[in-house]
């Protein structure tokens, strides 16, 4: 399993998100699609960028009923990403029939990678509007291990959270973690950073950065010293 930095292609249309792509000439760096980009566009943004010779961790975080789940992963599978995500809270009925569905006539698929709690829902709004009364940290690894169990391959989460999600889980189920910054960065609206360093030693699998390179001056120097520290 490759270590790997995935570059946060927040960009709300193809003009920019080219216009950004075209600073790395011969270099292929895996790249996340999110929401706003693919509604922007389409899925003709996913096979665009994919023929120009890049990974593609498509970010639209799904959750409905089970068979609408499996349909829709079907499609994206379709799309050749390299990864994508759903809800954990979809429980393991969604989420052993988005592997189904993802699943390709020849047996293989993209990685699947789940959401457990968003680092936006804190523990008291859990509690008081989701009835969930555990500590947070246990709900993330309940989720992280339903996931596990479900057959899919990681979560998304804090790069410090990476060491407890392997221990629990097991070294092989992947950690994808945002919320990396450089030691001398802006940590923007992010609340808990870490280094492309840090986010290494303690066995982040791959990390998710995105204005550290996408708004930096020169994104190609920013994105070799994420290389150079992480992988
Ligand atoms: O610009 P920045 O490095 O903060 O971007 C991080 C990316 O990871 C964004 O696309 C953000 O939506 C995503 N993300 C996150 N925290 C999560 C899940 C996803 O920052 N818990």
């Amino acid at each position: 399993m490759g270590k790997d930095v995935i570059i946060a292609c927040d960009f709300s249309s193809a003009e920019a998100v080219f216009a950004f792509l075209d600073k790395f000439e011969g270099k292929k760096p895996f790249v996340k699609i999110g929401m706003e980009l693919f509604y922007a566009e389409g899925p003709s943004i996913v096979r665009k960028i994919k023929e120009r010779g890049h990974k593609i961790f498509l970010d639209l975080k799904l959750h409905d009923i089970p068979n609408t789940v499996k349909k829709s992963m079907a499609v994206l599978s379709s799309l050749d990403v390299d990864m994508c995500n759903l809800h954990a809270a979809g429980t393991s009925a969604m989420m052993t029939a988005a592997l189904e569905g993802l699943t390709r006539p020849d047996g293989s698929r993209p990685l699947l990678i789940a959401v457990t709690q968003l680092t936006s829902t804190d523990e008291e709004r859990m509690r008081n509007e989701l009835l969930i009364n555990e500590p947070i940290a246990e709900v993330v690894m309940k989720y992280a291990e339903n996931a596990r169990n479900s057959g899919l391959d990681g979560v998304v989460c804090s790069p410090l959270e990476a060491g407890i999600v392997h221990e629990r889980c097991g070294k092989d189920f992947l950690t994808v973690t945002p919320g990396v910054r450089f030691a001398d960065g802006d940590i923007g609206d992010q609340k808990r950073v870490m280094t492309p360093a840090a986010a290494k030693e303690i066995g982040s699998d791959y990390i998710v950065v995105g204005r550290p390179i996408t708004a930096a001056t020169d994104p190609v120097a920013a994105y070799e010293k994420c290389v150079k520290e992480f992988c």
